[in-house]
């Protein structure tokens, strides 16, 4: 049976991000962009993250037939990735972004040909398998979630959450129940605001803190919250010039999942988390500027 540190099921998105161009098309226009970059993301983004830092990630998705399908697993196979979890569609399974990227802010056109989800997709390969952390990269409002995290439990398997823009709150029948049942839960500042009703992170946190073990908001420009059981913490951002902020949050997670799973404290876990969110955001995409662990390291040397 194969062993894995963490495992993530979870889509991959290939995005194409057009830079450089004088305005928006308009109905009929046609406008030429300086710049094309090709990034893979999604749930990749923290698996992609986690394997440059040196975890063993198993990543459960899926490809197809399409070339989208063939680029994503062409990168995976050159990056060294495990793919034994990587369940092969005999049709095409497209998930592709078109992001029209100006400095300040960006406009996206997206398609997806229908996915199994994360929850599926667990449940397909969890018993083949062992490994010591699961983690989702966004909220799994499913009626055979609570079950599935109990027999993690039983496993004594820990569980991370990521949130992600759901249309969801403390009231949602079943969320207060997920959220109870994580070691890890990691929303930004803007979902958490959201899912308490509440309009600081301060509050958000006071709703949330009680609920989870370790509780974590992150604030992009602001760095990072934790609630847990070190007590409150904020942590300041990496000091950068960002390029472009997309996957921030899921390469956060890498790092700082990463530090949990060597047993290192909230406050190293956060710093981990602050380090390689922080870099990612000096390139476009999530994953092109992730650091490895040396990186990592010569960062938090300059550090102290
Ligand atoms: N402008 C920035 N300067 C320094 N660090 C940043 C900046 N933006 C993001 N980060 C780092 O990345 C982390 C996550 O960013 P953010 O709060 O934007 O996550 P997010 O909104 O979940 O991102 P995404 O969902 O796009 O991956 C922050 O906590 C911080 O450590
Ligand atoms: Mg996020």
């Amino acid at each position: 049976m194969t062993h894995y540190d963490i495992v993530i099921p979870g889509h991959y998105f290939c995005d194409l991000i057009f830079t450089g161009f004088p305005h928006f098309p308009a109905l009929g226009s046609e406008v030429y962009t300086q710049g094309l970059t090709i990034t893979v993301g999604g749930a990749l983004n923290t698996v992609i993250a986690l394997h440059r830092l040196g975890v063993k990630v198993g990543w459960v998705g899926c490809v197809g037939t399409d070339m989208f399908s063939r680029y994503v697993l062409d990168i995976v196979e050159k990056v060294g990735l495990d793919t034994s979890l990587v369940k092969r569609i005999d049709e095409p399974y497209q998930r592709v972004t078109a992001s029209l990227s100006y400095p300040q802010d960006r406009a996206f056109i997206t398609y997806v040909d229908p996915a199994p989800t994360a929850v599926d997709l667990i449940l397909e390969v969890q018993d083949n398998i062992s490994f010591r952390h699961l983690h989702f990269t966004g909220f799994q409002l499913d009626p055979r979630t609570p079950d599935m995290l109990a027999a993690m439990k039983a496993r004594q398997i820990n569980v991370s959450m990521d949130c992600q823009d759901r249309p969801i709150t403390l009231d949602t029948s079943g969320v207060r129940e997920i959220i109870s049942t994580l070691s890890v839960f990691m929303p930004n500042a803007k979902e958490a605001m959201r899912l308490t009703g509440t309009d600081s992170v301060e509050a958000a946190g006071d709703a949330l803190k009680s609920l989870v073990p370790s509780l974590i908001i992150k604030d992009g420009a602001n760095g990072a919250f934790t609630w847990g059981a070190d007590g409150y913490i904020h942590l300041p951002p990496l000091s950068v010039t960002p390029v472009d902020t997309t996957g921030a949050g899921d390469v956060f997670n890498a790092g700082f999942l990463c530090a949990l799973l060597e047993g290192k404290n909230t406050a190293e876990c956060l710093r981990w988390g602050n380090i390689c969110g922080g870099l990612s955001t000096l390139g476009y995409g999530g994953t092109s500027t992730a650091p490895n662990r040396a990186e990592v390291e010569v960062v938090l040397s300059q550090l102290v």
